[in-house]
């Protein structure tokens, strides 16, 4: 992370808001349902898959939870109606992790039978390491319950995450947002990367679904080594990305036969989570910072 990074951070909240919605709108479909909808049309008119994320700030209290699992739902009605390539990915603090008496639980459930009953399934994101345990054993008492169409995520970054592998079944494998202190995670890039592959290895080993999900060139190209060298079906792993990064990439995924889905978020909460997303990783403001600049010399 350069010095250039944390200072971007540092000035964000300084940052007209307008400017940071310019910024930050190609990252993000909208503030409405209407707007995931068109964007996850055009991913899937290009032949990509899409996941829909709602954002939704910190959540207080059940009502809270099951407001934002209420939106979910109406994603799914949404997803069948328009009947788009799409699931969805939702965050368990959004939907009352740190609640007392299950709601979060409960939640999850409730979203993970209405994607049944329509053919779809739930990703469940990973937030920071307060967060890991639980997720993964959420996860695991639904499968145990003979729960089939739900996910988790695995992140390169930690240390632990290796150790995590045996007995998952669907995984979207990512490098990991959250800066965490080096006690717990890798900080070198190279580490992250060698903690990644090893972790691929062991999934597919395993014989796992692995959303491979990563804009980084040099995993980009070991994983395609992996699926070549296995000689995977197409329908046995997806590669995913971000909503507005290397695009053209994706394309060529494509192109190239991969399955490609891509993370559509959408909401009202557009500028808090745009804001979070930056100063979670400052490494993240660099890129959209580069970006802006290429595409600015560019016209
Ligand atoms: P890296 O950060 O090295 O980026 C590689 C290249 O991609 C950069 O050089 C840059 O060109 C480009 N790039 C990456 N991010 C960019 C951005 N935002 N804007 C512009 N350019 C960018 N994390 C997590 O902790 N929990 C989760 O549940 C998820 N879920 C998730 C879903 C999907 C579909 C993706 C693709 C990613 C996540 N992540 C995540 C985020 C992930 O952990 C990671 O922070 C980012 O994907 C960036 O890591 P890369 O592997 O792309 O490498």
């Amino acid at each position: 992370m350069t010095l250039l990074d944390r200072a971007i951070v540092r000035v964000l909240p300084a940052v007209p808001r307008g400017l940071v919605r310019r910024l930050s709108s190609r990252y993000i479909a909208g503030p409405a349902l209407e707007d995931a909808v068109r964007v996850v049309r055009e991913l899937n008119a290009d032949g990509k898959m899409a996941t829909i994320d709602v954002l939704g700030e910190e959540i207080h209290n059940a009502e809270e939870a099951r407001g934002i699992a209420l939106a979910y739902h109406r994603v799914f009605a949404c997803i069948d109606d328009k009947r788009l390539d799409a699931n969805v990915s939702i965050k368990l603090t959004a939907l009352g992790l740190q609640l007392e008496g299950g709601v979060c639980r409960e939640q999850v459930e409730g979203l993970v039978r209405d994607a049944a009953m329509r053919g779809n399934f739930v990703r469940i994101d990973m937030e920071d390491s307060s967060t890991t345990d639980a997720t993964l054993d959420l996860y695991r008492r639904l499968r145990a319950d003979g729960v089939d169409n739900v996910g988790v995520v695995l992140q390169a970054r930690l240390r632990r995450t290796l150790g995590d592998v045996p007995g998952l079944h669907n995984v979207r494998l990512c490098k990991g947002i959250y800066l965490e202190p080096p006690s717990i995670a890798f900080e070198d890039a190279e580490e992250i990367r060698d903690s990644f592959r090893r972790t691929l290895t062991a999934l597919l080993d395993q014989g796992a679904y692995v959303g491979i999900a990563t804009h980084d060139e040099t995993l980009i190209g070991h994983a395609l080594d992996e699926v070549r060298r296995r000689g995977l079906r197409r329908e046995q792993y997806e590669f995913q990305m971000l909503l507005g990064v290397r695009p053209e990439r994706g394309d060529e995924l494509v192109r190239g036969g991969h399955r490609l889905r891509v993370y559509v978020p959408f909401g009202t909460h557009w500028y808090e989570y745009s804001i979070r997303r930056l100063q979670e990783n400052p490494k993240i403001a660099g890129y959209v910072a580069a970006d802006t600049v290429k595409r600015l010399t560019r016209l």
